[in-house]
């Protein structure tokens, strides 16, 4: 592999996966990357390390910079498995380094991994680490994404390692900002954001206040997944923010739904035309067709969210049951949430979705619209109606 170096003795040592598609359980279209940093000075430091499967790239990676046994500390950004799974094989290999790692990153890599990881060393924040004439220092950043998390700073060179804040999945061939697509970037660091760091917001709007108030100079931000940010580092700092109180959000509304024999279908394409008829931008999503990841990814810049179910023995739709679930662990703010839905013989789907949403603290906006078989000529202007309603709401 040619060397991918970010300044002078400090390597990206990390793996691409380009064919995951599924993220412990949400898609991934464009696949990841597992990033492991290599930092060379007097000392040698490894920062973090890659999902197990990969270790064998990771360990020839680090072998054509220096010998993997000449490794003296070895930094645990984050526990999460995707960066420490291939850390035992490493440590075997690396016989005389040293583990870093937050107090709950020693307890939980004691947890994964068994009694050897008695040995880490804990280090908090402001501790610094003299490898020569590069100094590390770690800042804890617990929630992002783990109690665990912490961010590597590389003084000298004004690198900054946060681990999982500031990715992305996006498996390439390029490293940096400016060799690669920045609307294909900024999309995959939105859905990033969306279906991973949406419940950790307010932790990270004051993470980065923190870090501008240490007044930390940064030429690069590096995180473990996807590419690093060397062009604009700000940029992503600046949407983060942005992401994280709300700024984005605009006049758009996403109607989620499912169908079993069309009824709710119709009913969407009402409410999304009267809607629209505001000059509302709309997106009508039918789980099934779209997965969960990618909803949420649609909801994340929109002002409300209008779901619906047909109702399925007296409750919700499993594939609504499913994206309820998904969406209420997330709790994305600051939308409003509108609900309905075609029943039989007997309704009981818009009720418990709305049952589900008021119970995780979302704004519902009550009551829902639902209608019996399939809807007439009137009952469709109808949901046309409630779409104008919404709409108007959502202009005003
Ligand atoms: Fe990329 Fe929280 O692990």
């Amino acid at each position: 592999m040619a060397k991918v170096t970010l300044k002078d003795g400090v390597n990206w040592v990390g793996v691409v996966d380009w064919n995951l598609r599924d993220f412990h359980g949400y898609s991934i279209p464009r696949g990841t990357s597992y990033n492991a940093y290599l930092v060379i000075d007097d000392k040698t430091a490894l920062i973090d390390t890659v999902k197990a499967p990969f270790c064998n790239e990771l360990i020839e990676h680090i072998n054509e910079i220096t010998t993997i046994e000449k490794i003296d500390y070895i930094i645990v950004n984050h526990v999460e498995m995707d960066h420490s799974s291939a850390l035992p094989t490493i440590v075997k290999l690396a016989k005389n380094s040293k583990i870093l790692a937050s107090a709950r990153g020693k307890e939980e890599l004691i947890k994964h991994y068994g009694a050897e990881f008695e040995r880490v060393e804990v280090v908090k924040s402001g501790d610094k680490i003299e490898l020569g004439k590069k100094t590390l220092t770690f800042l804890e950043a617990p929630m992002l994404h783990w109690p665990d998390s912490m961010f590597t700073y590389v003084i000298e060179d004004k690198i900054l390692l946060p681990n999982d804040a500031f990715g992305q999945h996006l498996a390439s061939s390029a490293r940096f900002d400016d060799e690669i697509d920045q609307h294909v970037l900024m999309e995959e660091a939105v859905a990033y954001y969306a279906n991973i760091l949406t419940p950790f917001s307010p932790l990270i709007v004051k993470k980065i206040q923190e870090v501008v108030t240490m007044k930390l100079p940064i030429d690069i931000i590096a995180p473990s997944h996807g590419i690093i940010w060397r062009n604009d580092p700000m940029k992503i700092v600046n949407a983060y923010m942005d992401w994280c109180t709300g700024k984005v959000v605009k006049n758009k509304v996403v109607v989620v739904f499912d169908t079993m024999w069309g009824s709710t279908d119709k009913m969407a394409r009402a409410i999304g035309d009267g809607i629209a008829s505001f000059g509302i931008e709309v997106k009508l999503l039918k789980l099934r067709a779209t997965d969960n990841a990618n909803v949420v990814t649609e909801i994340a810049d929109a002002k409300a969210v209008v779901v619906g179910s047909p109702t399925l023995n007296n409750g919700i739709f499993p594939s609504l049951s499913s994206f309820l679930t998904y969406v209420g662990g997330l709790k994305p703010k600051g939308k409003t949430w509108y609900f309905f839905g075609s029943y039989g013989w007997g309704g009981g789907g818009v009720r418990n979705m709305i049952k589900a949403v008021k119970e995780v603290g979302l704004e519902v906006v009550e009551p829902g619209m639902e209608l019996k078989w399939v809807p007439t000529a009137e009952e469709l202007k109808k949901c046309f109606e409630f779409g104008q309603q919404i709409g108007q709401k959502v202009k005003a």
